[in-house]
């Protein structure tokens, strides 16, 4: 009997067969759902949780009870006298139990560290995946993963902007994550999720990867197309030129948009409140003169207590840019691209107040919106134009799939995330975004306004009714005109007060 063992006395123990028995079911496992997941081409997040962490999981913990198992038999065997006393363990490699033991051990390890390096790459790649990050924690992720999917970072992985590279910030954010899921178990995490990440990598270190602040030049014209909450739904197009340059040393441009991050300049400054929507001060610093600037709100000022306790940020990319990648869109802003599109027909009359009304109401669900949606225009047709509603059935019965469509992109009632809960810092037409410093108020104390004359950071190409053919020429551009008369109101206070992505 005792010569017909393969392998020494104590590897015969039930812990060790549990755990040879673990890791091989674990393996196995492994194996065929990586092959079906291979099989069928598509990344899944839950078997991919199986697969790349739980999985391995149990097979390292299968693998680390077959030694355990031994060592302890080992010992209680040499107690109870079935094995010879010794101190450490013996190893005769004359001996064939322990030829075949060292032989299975090194094979083992060999195969064990090639899987799990392999493994171990995979898992990585896996837990920095959009699949992972986006679609792990259906609900939570879904304001964020739908709309980073219509922008235009929807080929850039979630990790390059929220972990970039290097190893310490893979680490930490997997800390981080570990509460995360700790907090969606419990359904303890906050709704809307709260921003800014107060410990978001510097976008220096993340959104310079690819874009690098020497890299901006020249202008970008861009087209805003908004139509009117008249009975006519009237349009009313802008062209526009903004001046993006940077000031790069190298091209000797001097001024423009992306200045505030010329690496020749330093821009800080201190905020109120949670949102960084309240800034009454902030300092410039020429560091090639050395000199500083500051400018302080000149109507409401920051208590000298309160600045002395004030930690100052460093402007960066985020302090414009806030959602490159996870804009919720407010219904006048989507409602007058669907109608540009044509899938909101704009020949419908008041159609842009009745699908921005609808949209814009409060709903406790998804379903109840798109439901409420299709209910209100409805009824508003019926109501206020009942033959007309009985020709353009089908029109209006568009229209309304297109509102509930770009509902279900842009407003998630369960997450209580929609374009309010998310001021966008770009721009001021409807948050106060470049207007927080920009606001004509911020002084210097030797009387230095930060600029607010509507040519600094760009020109009106053409404006107007309906598609414009002629741009203006001159380098000052058009004066702004207002679509309608408000008695010059559009010039002593910010577009945002009246325009808050509704009807104002
Ligand atoms: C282009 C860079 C970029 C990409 C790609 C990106 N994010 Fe973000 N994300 C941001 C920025 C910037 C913020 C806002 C940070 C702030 O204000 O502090 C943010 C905020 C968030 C927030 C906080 C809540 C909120 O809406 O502000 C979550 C959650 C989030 N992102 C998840 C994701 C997920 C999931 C993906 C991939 C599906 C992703 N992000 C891809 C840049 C990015
Ligand atoms: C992995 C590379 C990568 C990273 C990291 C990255 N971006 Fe981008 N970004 C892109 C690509 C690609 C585009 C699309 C370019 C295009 O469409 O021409 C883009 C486009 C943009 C645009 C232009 C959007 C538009 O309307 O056309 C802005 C603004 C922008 N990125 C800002 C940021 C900010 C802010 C960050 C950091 C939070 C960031 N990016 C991080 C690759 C990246
Ligand atoms: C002072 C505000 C501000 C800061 C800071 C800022 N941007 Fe911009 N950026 C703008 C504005 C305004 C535009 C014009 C596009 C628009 O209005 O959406 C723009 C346009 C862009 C574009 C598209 C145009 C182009 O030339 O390709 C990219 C990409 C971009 N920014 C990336 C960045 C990155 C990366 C950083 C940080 C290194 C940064 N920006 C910092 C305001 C800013
Ligand atoms: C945190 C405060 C802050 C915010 C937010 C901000 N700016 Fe500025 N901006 C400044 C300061 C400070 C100056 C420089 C004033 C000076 O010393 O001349 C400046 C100057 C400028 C200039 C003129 C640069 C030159 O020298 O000609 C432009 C253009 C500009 N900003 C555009 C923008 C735009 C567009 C936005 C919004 C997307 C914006 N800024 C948001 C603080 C800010
Ligand atoms: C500090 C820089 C800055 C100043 C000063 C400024 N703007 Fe703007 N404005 C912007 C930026 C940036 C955008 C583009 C926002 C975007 O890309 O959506 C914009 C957009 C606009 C738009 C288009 C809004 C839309 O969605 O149709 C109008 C109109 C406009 N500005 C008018 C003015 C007028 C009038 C003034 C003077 C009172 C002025 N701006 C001063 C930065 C500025
Ligand atoms: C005192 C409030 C007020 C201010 C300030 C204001 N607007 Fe308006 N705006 C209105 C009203 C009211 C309408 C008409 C809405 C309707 O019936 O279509 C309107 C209409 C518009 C429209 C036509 C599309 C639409 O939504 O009806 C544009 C474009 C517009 N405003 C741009 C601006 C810009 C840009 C600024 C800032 C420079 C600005 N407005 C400032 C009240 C205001």
């Amino acid at each position: 009997m005792k010569e017909e063992r393969k392998l020494p006395r104590y590897a015969y123990n039930w812990i060790s067969a549990a755990g040879a028995v673990v890791a091989g079911t674990a393996l196995f496992g492994v194996v065929f759902l990586f092959a079906i997941t291979w099989y069928l081409g598509a990344e899944n997040p839950y078997l991919g949780i199986v697969i790349y962490l739980v999985l391995p999981a149990f097979m390292v913990g299968g693998l680390f009870l077959i030694p355990t198992g031994m060592y302890v038999y080992w010992r209680v065997w040499q107690r109870t006298g079935e094995l010879p006393y010794m101190k450490w363990p013996h190893l005769d490699l004359n001996i064939q139990r322990h030829r075949n033991a060292t032989f299975v051990f090194v094979i083992g390890a060999m195969a064990f560290f090639m899987v799990g390096s392999v493994g171990t790459y995979q898992a990585y790649h896996f837990t920095e995946s959009v699949t992972f990050c986006g679609q792990s924690c259906h609900t939570v992720m879904k304001p964020e993963f739908t709309t980073y999917q219509h922008s235009p970072h929807a080929r850039v992985t979630c990790a390059q902007c929220h972990v970039g590279p290097g190893a310490g910030w893979y680490a930490k954010s997997k800390m981080q994550g570990l509460y995360q899921v700790y907090a969606v178990t419990a359904n303890v995490f906050p709704r809307p999720i709260p921003t800014p990440i107060t410990s978001l990598r510097p976008a220096r270190e993340t959104c310079e990867q690819c874009h690098w602040p020497q890299k901006f030049y020249g202008a970008m014209q861009r087209r805003f197309d908004h139509y009117r909450y008249d009975k006519e739904n009237t349009r009313w197009t802008l062209d526009m030129l903004l001046k993006v340059g940077s000031g790069n040393p190298a091209t000797a441009q001097e001024s423009g948009i992306h200045w505030h991050i010329n690496p020749a300049v330093t821009i800080e400054y201190v905020e109120r409140d949670a949102k960084r929507q309240d800034i009454p001060w902030v300092r410039v610093t020429d560091k090639r003169t050395g000199r500083t600037t500051v400018y302080q709100d000149s109507a409401k000022p920051l208590a000298p207590a309160q600045l002395a306790a004030a930690k100052p940020r460093r402007m960066d990319c985020m302090d414009c840019h806030n959602r490159p990648s996870h804009n919720l869109y407010p219904p006048d802003y989507v409602i007058d691209l669907e109608m540009f599109a044509g899938r909101v027909d704009p020949s419908i009359p008041e159609i842009k107040r009745a699908t921005v009304t609808a949209m814009a109401k409060d709903y406790p669900t998804e379903k109840a919106a798109l439901e409420g949606i299709a209910r209100d225009i409805t009824e508003f047709y019926k109501k206020n134009y009942a033959d007309l509603y009985a020709q353009k059935k089908d029109a209006i019965g568009k229209s309304i799939q297109a509102a509930q469509a770009a509902f279900a992109k842009n407003i998630f009632p369960e997450m209580k995330a929609k374009w309010s809960s998310y001021p966008n810092d770009i721009g001021h037409f409807i948050f106060p975004g470049c207007w927080r410093c920009h606001g004509g108020k911020h002084k210097s104390s030797e009387g230095k306004i930060i600029t607010q004359n509507c040519d600094a950071c760009h020109i009106i190409l053409s404006q107007g009714p309906g598609p414009q053919k002629e741009y203006v020429s001159s380098e000052k551009g058009l004066p702004f005109q207002h679509p309608i008369n408000i008695s010059g109101m559009e010039k002593a206070i910010g577009c945002f007060n009246c325009h808050k992505g509704v009807k104002p």
